[in-house]
């Protein structure tokens, strides 16, 4: 359905950052048969029709590449509707024009612009548009504050008596598309137990690192404030600690009305576990506060269970951990002055992801965001939606991607093909893919890898001396390495779409060879794991011990930041290392992941090191308790230990090979994964020391258990 609407702004001076009410009063002539309003704004809305929320979605329109693609939702309003209506939409600063924008300032400084449109039809056949122009009104919302990273200010003893008439703005209608992605949704609800700390502040605990935001109900008196912000962590004295928040004040100030209170922010969400109250009148009521997950509308696919209590607290870690930054986009992390959608931590978690939830959708619009930002040479950006690229200067320091971030242009189609078995996200998704590929064989300094180029390398590896966000690793081998995967990725996918693929086969045997001849040795563990997981090893057996015995000489300890981290278990279980791979997925102690959770995480952390075991912390410079790209290690457990396995050949599940590989320091392991198929799930259980397994397939299967093959029709089997 298309706008006939004009854009439309305040004509009087607001403050910047306070959230305006569009309002338009409007009469119904008859019996309504269907009302659809169709919304979107500069900024982040909520439309309420006589004075009911319209819709669920927090945080509409959502993030996309602004400057070409603007989402608009379309709503059914026809049970909303009377003789006599109001029709309000309030409208705060969001991604578009708060200050994760700053350095945007197309957008930064963009007017709070409205665009909306409630066609009404009849029952008698004659209709109605009711469509933003200067008839329209604007008044100040009890909103007097709205900012993405630094929170809310509501009053709600505030009433705007004076509304004024709206003017037309000129933007542009052709960059409006309808909503492609998954709507953001209230989840969850938790709620909080209250301490004091060594420092005497009042914090409650929600008991889970979230994101999202608060909710308060109570009884007050006008003009009485509650204030707080939060944080993820407390100190190792148990003092509150945000120091990690950067410039993101995630605060919110709600100054109470006459009587019943219940707010919660409508323009803000924030990532924590701890709140601390900075006012609040009398005594507290850890009752009268809510913790309200709010993420994308995601449905959850898989399950994984085991008999190690530790490693099913990490399976949660890495679910919460996707959650809470599947807000519309996949960010980086929820709390710090970030939130962005980098590409690199999106690209790692791929494949995890796609068997955790269906995020088919939601990939597909993230990408249809990359192909929208990727340069005119096949460049693609750090983070999408670029919102750092419009401000002088920056533009090319946020298109001097690294490899391993950029090559999310080929990986995440192709996760997303093998695990839903859809084609088009490849046919949407291969100019972009290829032009990576093009692009670095253009830039490379010399041919057949991928040198002279920025690179952030083994991004936060522990091999590197302390302080070092990069690890040891040679960035050379590492972009190298990528190189080819993509370059193997674009091969299939054009093979599928029935594409002339040989100049692409060509480069791809020519990396290998430069590679096989450039590095013939390795010296970490994730440029082993590069080298054998992407097949570019000449001797794999040779190379998997020499990487077997260095994690064993380490302690079963690893050192691989975002780029090995991924793939280390499977280049050792491929190889026959598979206890050596269970031995660092068990490892309780520093590093490993579950050390985060023998300290106490509820999600995955940033860095192996961010709280240390004297309850000390890395840095608060980058040290998120939120970010997921290490909960990767969910595809190996799904993929090795509960042995689930996708098929190139016959995509989303429609045939599967199954191949548990149990090990005895867990008594059981159970994964499943509601497929596009039907539901796919693998049990192994020792007895003794014989194994009993209970696979159950939707799909004709391979099942390999202990050495023997079976061919298996869908249903439930019993070894
Ligand atoms: C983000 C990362 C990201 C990185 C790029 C950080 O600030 O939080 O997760 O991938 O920058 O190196």
């Amino acid at each position: 359905m298309a706008f006939e609407a004009d854009w439309i702004a305040p004509a009087a001076e607001y403050d910047r950052d306070s959230a305006i009410i569009f309002l338009k009063n409007f009469k119904t002539k008859n019996k309504i048969s269907s009302a659809k309003l169709l919304v979107t704004c500069l900024g982040v809305y909520e439309a309420r029709i006589n004075g009911s929320r319209v819709g669920e979605f927090i945080l509409a329109p959502g993030f996309t590449a602004y400057q070409k693609r603007l989402q608009y939702q379309e709503y059914d309003a026809t049970k909303m509707l009377k003789a006599n209506n109001i029709l309000e939409i309030e409208v705060g600063t969001g991604w578009y024009r708060g200050k994760i924008a700053k350095k945007a300032p197309k957008l930064y400084d963009a007017p709070c612009g409205l665009i909306a449109q409630l066609n009404v039809e009849y029952a008698d056949g004659s209709t109605d548009v009711i469509a933003t122009d200067e008839s329209w009104k604007t008044k100040r919302s009890q909103v007097l504050f709205s900012d993405i990273y630094d929170g809310e200010t509501c009053d709600a003893t505030f009433t705007d008596k004076k509304a004024r008439f709206a003017k037309k703005l000129e933007w542009t209608r052709k960059i409006l598309i309808p909503e492609e992605g998954e709507i953001v949704k209230e989840h969850e609800r938790l709620k909080p137990t209250l301490f004091k700390t060594p420092k005497g502040e009042r914090v409650l605990d929600f008991g889970q690192n979230m994101t999202g935001y608060v909710e308060i109900e109570l009884d007050a008196h006008a003009g009485d404030e509650i204030i707080f912000d939060c944080a993820e962590v407390l100190d190792a004295e148990g003092n509150y600690y945000r120091d990690n928040y950067r410039e993101a004040a995630a605060k919110i100030h709600y100054i109470c009305c006459e009587g019943h209170n219940l707010y919660n922010p409508k323009f803000t969400f924030m990532g924590f576990r701890y709140m601390r109250l900075l006012k609040y009148p009398g005594r507290v009521n850890p009752d009268a506060f809510t913790g309200i997950c709010v993420y994308s509308d995601i449905k959850q696919t898989g399950y994984l269970k085991s008999s190690n209590k530790n490693l099913n607290r990490l399976f949660e870690n890495i679910f919460w951990g996707q959650k809470d930054n599947y807000l519309d986009i996949p960010t980086d992390c929820p709390q710090r002055s970030e939130r962005m959608g980098w590409t690199g931590d999106a690209q790692v978690f791929a494949r995890t992801a796609s068997y955790n939830f269906d995020v088919e959708k939601f990939y597909t619009k993230w990408l249809s965001d990359m192909t929208a930002e990727a340069s005119d040479i096949g460049q693609i950006p750090k983070i999408v939606p670029q919102i750092w690229a419009e401000s002088e200067g920056m533009k090319s320091w946020a298109f001097n991607n690294s490899s391993a971030w950029g090559d999310a242009s080929t990986v995440c189609p192709w996760e997303m093909y093998l695990t839903y078995g859809n084609p088009d996200i490849l046919k949407r998704q291969y100019k972009t893919m290829t032009g990576w590929v093009d692009y670095i064989t253009g830039v490379t300094k010399d041919k057949y890898l991928w040198t002279g180029h920025f690179q952030y390398g083994d991004w936060l590896g522990i091999d590197a001396p302390e302080g070092s966000y990069e690890g040891a690793s040679n960035k050379d081998l590492i972009a190298a390495a990528f190189y080819a995967y993509s370059t193997s990725l674009v091969i299939k996918a054009g093979k599928i779409l029935k594409k002339n693929v040989t100049k692409y086969e060509e480069l791809y045997k020519n990396i290998v060879k430069t590679f096989r001849e450039t590095f013939p040795e390795y010296k970490t563990q994730t440029e082993y794991a590069l080298a054998l997981h992407f097949n570019l090893a000449k001797d794999k057996a040779k190379e998997a011990k020499k990487l077997a015995d260095m994690v064993i000489s380490n302690g079963n300890k690893l050192t691989t930041g975002f780029v090995g981290t991924p793939y280390l278990l499977h280049a050792l279980s491929e190889n026959g290392y598979a206890d050596v791979a269970y031995s660092l997925l068990l490892q309780e102690e520093y590093p490993s992941w579950l050390f985060s959770v023998r300290m106490g995480a509820t999600t995955i952390w940033e860095h192996w090191d961010g709280k240390k075991e004297d309850g000390s912390f890395w840095s608060d410079k980058m040290n998120s308790f939120n970010h997921y790209a290490y909960g990767a290690v969910a595809d190996w457990v799904y993929g090795v230990a509960a042995g689930i396995n996708r098929v190139e050949e016959a995509p989303g599940f429609k045939e599967i090979v199954i191949k548990p590989v149990p090990d005895k320091r867990l008594s059981w392991l159970e994964a499943s994964i509601k497929t596009r198929c039907g539901l796919v799930s693998s049990k192994w259980v020792y007895e003794g020391d014989k194994v009993r397994y209970e696979i159950t397939t939707p799909s004709p299967a391979t099942i390999i258990i202990e050495g023997k093959t079976y061919r298996v029709k869908e249903g439930t089997y019993l070894f």
